[in-house]
């Protein structure tokens, strides 16, 4: 139980990688709001696993406290919705110590068939939502002066290069710089910013691809660890650093990818 006491938000909660994140952070002990955008049936799931992974209730002053978690609709690509679901999930716990920027969308596209619209819709979940998110998020941090913990889900296209998605590596490229600009600048208030980079985890965002038998064997290929990744393998290292644990841990990308990104072979 690393996270009693402590409210997390999990952007993209209602699904995939942030769903597996809010479970385990209240298994960990945290309550926590959950987002989403499109599914709410989605967000219903997460809110019933999250009460029961929520464990025995608290007690606090005769009064037990069961609401281990709470659900708010928003679009992370509006920044209006990013403020009032950073500010009701304040208002809702009366504090937030923990931020899992994890909503996040991809278009498939050759660069020069992108268009207007697909690049604003990508770019505008991906990075302006976090920024804003972020800084919702660390006005209240600074105000009641929390150390708080912001974790951001990258991707290790912030790195890598991924042919038809060029948007989609410029908002994973963008998220990497801002995470090391706030590192620095938001140390002075104990406020740590890390990124976790996913490789190939099985979620909806690669629902084309998994039904493509032929593009799944390639990318199997290119894992050395020989399969996909499930979203349970991101959210233990989530857990970890969101917790006191990783106290002196900030402005670094942590991949978790089956040794995807380096396995660069000549044959
Ligand atoms: C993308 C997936 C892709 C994976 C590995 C992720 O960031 O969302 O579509 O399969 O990277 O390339």
């Amino acid at each position: 139980m690393r996270l009693k006491g402590k409210v997390a938000l999990v952007t993209g909660s209602s699904q995939g990688i942030g769903q597996a994140i809010a479970i385990r952070l209240a298994a960990e002990g945290a309550k926590v709001v959950i987002n989403y955008r499109s599914n709410p049936a989605g967000a219903e799931e997460t809110l019933a696993q999250v009460r029961a992974a929520g464990g025995e209730c608290q007690s606090v002053e005769g009064y037990c406290d069961n609401d281990k978690g709470y659900s708010i609709g928003a679009d992370l690509g509006m920044v209006e919705d990013v403020r009032r679901l950073v500010d009701e999930s304040i208002n809702h716990y009366g504090q937030l110590d923990i931020l899992v920027n994890n909503a996040g969308i991809e278009k498939h596209a050759p660069f020069w068939e992108a268009t207007e619209a697909e690049f604003d819709a990508v770019l505008n979940v991906n990075l302006k939502g976090v920024f804003f998110a972020t800084q919702a998020m660390v006005k209240h941090l600074i105000e009641t002066q929390n150390p708080g913990k912001i974790i951001n889900i990258s991707s290790v296209h912030e790195e890598l290069p991924f042919p038809n998605f060029a948007a989609y590596c410029a908002s994973k490229g963008g998220l990497k710089m801002l995470t090391r600009n706030l590192a620095v600048e938001l140390a002075p208030y104990g406020i740590t910013v890390n990124n976790v980079a996913p490789g190939a985890i099985e979620t909806p965002i690669n629902s084309k691809l998994l039904n493509d038998p032929e593009k799944l064997a390639a990318l199997l290929k290119n894992i050395p660890l020989g399969r996909l990744g499930q979203p349970q393998d991101v959210s233990g290292l989530v857990a970890f650093l969101a917790s006191e644990d990783a106290n002196y841990i900030t402005g670094s990308t942590f991949f978790v990818d089956g040794g995807l990104t380096w396995n660069y072979q000549e044959q």
